[in-house]
């Protein structure tokens, strides 16, 4: 038996994809809790690529059952897109399952985010602008629409009128934008309702009732514990929890049904969007790392920003999200340098700092303190047992298992699912 939860260990894009779709293979459940099309994940199958924004990698497996929980934000659009997309390529999604009870992002919580990005000019956050933090704002601000509500036409119109009002005021008041036309909006949501209507459910219930039978459900965290609006660079962060605390509330189960964390990370580190990064390479070292690791946004396709691998940043997620351990991936990536530098510690005005600094002002003059391992030049990607690595790579491995102080339990070597060296069962 076991619940397991799958966090980004950094700031998102760890390879979380590869790691859940490579456990998918085991597990009878996936569950998204947190975030909404934000995120994105590669899944290559068959030599196949899949990109997907919503729905759990698991649909790729024919019994695996899916569930979009109610922690997540869901662009009903966005969602039926990706269905359609899956079903033209022979995918069955009839196992999909979405919480009634998650929050809707609605044509202006998109409008609204590009529009609070521009006035922030360059204080900006550097969001993916698809509405997520608005449609969060709402769900705080008791004004959010959920999916129950497009089932249920007198409720959604209710809703929508109530929180058209306030949104065509900050439309046209704050920012001179044109009004949105109740009608248009009330009937295109109406019609999503419909079509989402056959995998709407209580999804708590679902959860619940597969981890009591004993079933292996794996929790598939979005974005990174540096993103997280508590433990993450605020306000450089997503409006969610990615770390696995997140999972429980996000998913409707009690802490106690968690049986393991495991943290994902990259073996080197990349951001995307802005905010603080202390180990960044802003030369043409990071430049060569970032086309070699093609380290392009799968959502929004920016360029990401690359740096050094950070231990600092490792132990605090391994504290925050209580990691059993690390799946490292994209190890191959850094096939060929001569040299590779990893943060052990940062040097601030206070003097050396070994925990991620709680403040902004701290973390600005935080300059990275650096150790250095040789580097390997053989190509790694065919390994599949840790005694394929080349030694170097396999004393990179145990440094950052020392300085982490978990062990790292799966090694990803390259973008197919064979290209992993697994150590420990992580189920
Ligand atoms: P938002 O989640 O769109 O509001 O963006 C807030 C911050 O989180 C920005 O820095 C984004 O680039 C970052 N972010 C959101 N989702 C992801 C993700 O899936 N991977 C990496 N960064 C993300």
């Amino acid at each position: 038996m076991a619940a397991i939860v799958i966090v980004g260990a950094q700031w998102g894009d760890e390879g979380k994809g590869k790691v859940i779709d490579f456990l998918a293979q085991q597990a009878d459940m996936v569950v998204r809790h947190q975030g909404g099309n934000n995120a994105g994940h590669t899944v290559v199958v068959n030599d196949q690529e899949f990109k997907l924004h919503l729905v759990p990698s698991g649909i790729l497996y024919p019994n695996t059952l899916c569930v979009i929980a109610n922690g997540v934000v869901i662009d009903p659009a966005v969602l039926l897109e990706e269905l359609h997309y899956l079903q033209s390529r022979g995918v069955d999604v009839s196992r999909l399952k979405i919480s009634s009870k998650a929050h809707v992002v609605m044509p202006y919580h998109t409008q609204l985010d590009a529009l609070n990005e521009n006035h922030r000019g360059d204080q900006k956050l550097g969001t993916t602008l698809r509405g997520i933090g608005p449609a969060y704002m709402d769900k705080a601000a008791r004004i959010g629409i959920r999916i129950a509500d497009l089932l249920h036409p007198e409720e959604l119109r209710e809703r929508l009128s109530r929180a058209l009002e306030e949104k065509n005021r900050v439309l046209t008041r704050a920012y001179g934008a044109e009004p949105l036309d109740f009608d248009a909006l009330y009937e295109r949501f109406l019609g999503y309702g419909d079509a989402l209507r056959p995998y709407v459910a209580d999804t708590s219930i679902i959860i619940n009732e597969a981890i009591d039978r004993g079933d292996r459900v794996l929790f598939e965290g979005a974005q990174g514990t540096m993103l997280d609006i508590d433990h993450g660079t605020y306000p450089y962060v997503t409006s969610s929890h990615p770390s696995a605390g997140g999972a429980a509330i996000g998913a409707g189960i009690g802490p106690t049904k968690i049986n393991r964390v495991y943290g994902v990370a990259k073996a080197y580190t990349t951001r995307v969007g802005d905010g603080p990064f202390p180990t960044e390479l802003r030369d043409s070292l990071g430049d060569s790392i970032r086309e070699r690791g093609q380290e392009y946004g799968t959502t929004t396709g920016r360029p990401r920003r690359v740096g050094w691998l950070d231990a600092v940043v490792l132990r605090h997620s391994v504290r925050i999200n209580g990691l059993a351990g690390l799946a490292l991936t994209r190890l191959d990536v850094l096939d060929g340098l001569p040299a590779l530098n990893i943060a052990t510690a940062y040097r601030c005005r206070e003097g050396e700092i070994k925990e991620f600094p709680d403040t902004a002002s701290v973390l600005r003059t935080a300059e990275p303190v650096y150790e250095t391992l040789p580097g390997w030049d053989t190509p790694i990607g065919q390994a599949r047992h840790l005694r394929d690595l080349p030694d170097n790579a396999r004393r990179y491995i145990e440094r950052i298992e020392e300085l982490v102080g978990v062990p790292v339990v799966l090694v990803s070597v390259g973008r197919e699912r064979a290209s992993t060296i697994v150590r420990a069962e992580m189920f």
